[in-house]
């Protein structure tokens, strides 16, 4: 394809054939099957979303060794005056996290915040049901706020409302936000923070509809306590933004019943409500097979479509004008970490849990999720990978160093590059056939998987654009031909892929760049740009459109 317009392009891909069959794959996130090299049209007026950076949020939670000793060691040669991880914390600052979910995850929903402020000595060490861990309250809110300061992003709090209720919820947003002048705020200052800290996104609660959530109960009972809970934070200040628990995951036999039921109790009070899922190349889940294992954002994707619906139907049901948005705040590949002593602290401190081990297809994977987001990014405002440090994460630490695994380096790229609008892009591609025989139900279907999936960034304040790439062929080099109708990129920046010849392998301290970003030849700039994708591969591409 040379140049095409685009009316030319869409009646290209009607007529693209048997892959359009309704309730595919491929129409409900505007691709299209068609033979020879992927193509798209990039042009700036048509858009998916102003981006809001909240999309590329992280996770910490009191959890195995993600607060102690990945971000918190006092003792430790590696840590500042205040105990945090110097060198974890430069790794977050240069990866730039626009968002930390915190303290949890299951964890919140045991948690006294109470006991994790005011002097360091008089904290309680409590016995932490979830992940049966002791929790010595060294670290609590004030510390994580001091250090969302010192990394740079900004707190998403979370409410345990699962043994905790209404009342010290408020009393959590009184203490963090309220200026002076009545109990909680006079409580904190008495700690030693003068200034509130003024955290604006909150989570009310956590999981609340999974039977190993604390304080679990049935949808219509949490809906009332959220609405309950958010009414009475609405006094102290109407304008924070507030998230529902909605279904954990899909496999859940609650699933959209929950989402409903609870949007019909607080549909009026809530700003958002949360998703979350994990995805493995499991025998139930892919068969084993890394095709079908790459295909998975595109059951994120699907996921995203569902609640959307339950969204928007209580929303005509309630005939109310606000939208809610979509927090999908808890996502990753986690299963080989997942059961036994991985899951089980033996009631010590920091054990080591959760440590998932993560390998080629898994990053590349965790691009296509990255790719799903953004695409999806005029409803999912909020989203983050679970987890950030020590736990189902990116970065690992052991007493003298930190590890970037595979799948950091698709996250750092979107966090490096994605900016500005997301553009809305009519994709074709080349397909392969998936099958659902023997799989878990939500994952089972018959369905063409696109090769190539793309997502384009355009940042008109910087004059930049930005592409990333995920070649799902396994065995070969993918062509994808951009049409650049506006802007037209005049200068390639950067262009670095992620691939290699064995899918499992991994980093370790002592070969920490098994699986690392290499340089790819990009094609020149202009109009029309072909880029020569390798397989199985995970590219980004900058470039200047000034
Ligand atoms: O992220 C690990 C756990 O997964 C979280 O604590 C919980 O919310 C989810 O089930």
């Amino acid at each position: 394809m040379t140049t095409l317009s685009r009316r030319q392009f869409l009646a290209g891909l009607g007529a693209s054939g048997a892959a359009l069959a309704t309730g595919s794959w491929l129409t409900s996130i505007g691709y299209a099957q068609a033979a020879g090299p992927a193509r798209t049209i990039v042009n700036q007026a048509r858009y998916r979303s102003d981006l809001d950076r909240r999309l590329l949020g992280a996770f910490l939670e009191h959890l195995g060794r993600a607060v102690y000793t990945g971000v918190y060691e006092p003792g430790s040669p590696l840590a500042d005056a205040r105990g945090y991880r110097t060198d974890v914390a430069a790794a977050l600052k240069q990866l730039a996290v626009p968002i930390m979910r915190y303290p949890g995850g299951n964890f919140v929903s045991g948690y006294n915040w109470l006991d994790g402020v005011g002097p360091k000595k008089a904290r309680p060490t409590v016995l932490e049901r979830a992940w049966n861990s002791i929790e010595t309250n060294q670290f609590g809110t004030n510390e994580f706020m001091e250090w969302c300061r010192l990394v740079n992003t900004e707190p998403l709090l979370g409410f345990n409302l699962g043994t905790g209720t209404p009342e010290t919820a408020v009393a959590y947003v009184e203490y963090c936000n309220v200026d002076k002048g009545t109990k909680w705020s006079e409580l904190r200052r008495s700690h030693g923070y003068e200034q509130p800290h003024n955290v604006r996104y909150w989570c009310l609660g956590n999981e609340m509809d999974g039977p190993w959530q604390m304080g679990h109960m049935p949808a219509r009972e949490y809906g009332r306590k959220a609405r309950d809970t958010a009414h009475q934070i609405r006094v102290i200040d109407p304008s924070l933004e507030l998230i529902a628990c909605g279904s954990s995951n899909p496999i859940m036999p609650t699933y959209l019943i929950w989402d409903r039921e609870v949007l019909e109790e607080c549909y009026d009070q809530v700003d958002g409500i949360s998703l979350h899922n994990y995805y493995g190349n499991t025998p139930n889940l892919t068969g084993g097979s890394t095709a079908r294992y790459l295909a998975m954002n595109l059951d994120m994707e699907r996921q995203i479509h569902e609640i959307e619906a339950v969204c928007d139907y209580v929303q005509g049901l309630r005939k109310s004008p606000k939208r809610l948005w979509l927090s999908f705040d808890e996502w990753n590949v986690w299963y080989r970490a997942r059961s036994g002593d991985a899951v089980d602290g033996h009631r010590t401190v920091a054990p080591k849990l959760l440590e998932e081990v993560y390998n080629l297809e898994d990053a590349l994977l965790v691009g296509g999720f990255l790719n799903t987001l953004l695409r999806q990014s005029d409803r999912v405002r909020v989203a983050c990978l679970a987890q950030i440090v020590n736990v189902i994460a990116p970065l690992v630490t052991n007493e003298t160093s930190v590890l970037r695994q595979s799948i950091y380096y698709p996250y750092a790229w979107a966090l490096q590059y994605a900016r500005g609008r997301v553009i809305d892009l009519p994709v074709q591609s080349e397909t392969y056939p998936i099958s659902g025989k023997g799989l878990r139900p939500d994952v089972a279907r018959d369905d063409q998987v696109p090769f190539v999936d793309v997502v384009v960034t355009v940042d008109q304040k910087n004059a930049e654009a930005s592409v990333l790439m995920l070649n799902r062929d396994l065995e070969g080099e993918r062509e994808l031909v951009l049409e650049w109708r506006d802007p037209t990129p005049t200068r390639v920046l950067a262009c670095e892929t992620l691939t290699g010849p064995d899918l499992k392998a991994f980093n370790t301290f002592e070969a920490p760049d098994r699986v690392a970003p290499r340089k790819l030849d990009p094609p020149q700039a202009g109009a029309t740009m072909t880029f020569r994708l390798p397989p199985r591969s995970y590219t980004v591409a900058h470039l200047s459109t000034a």
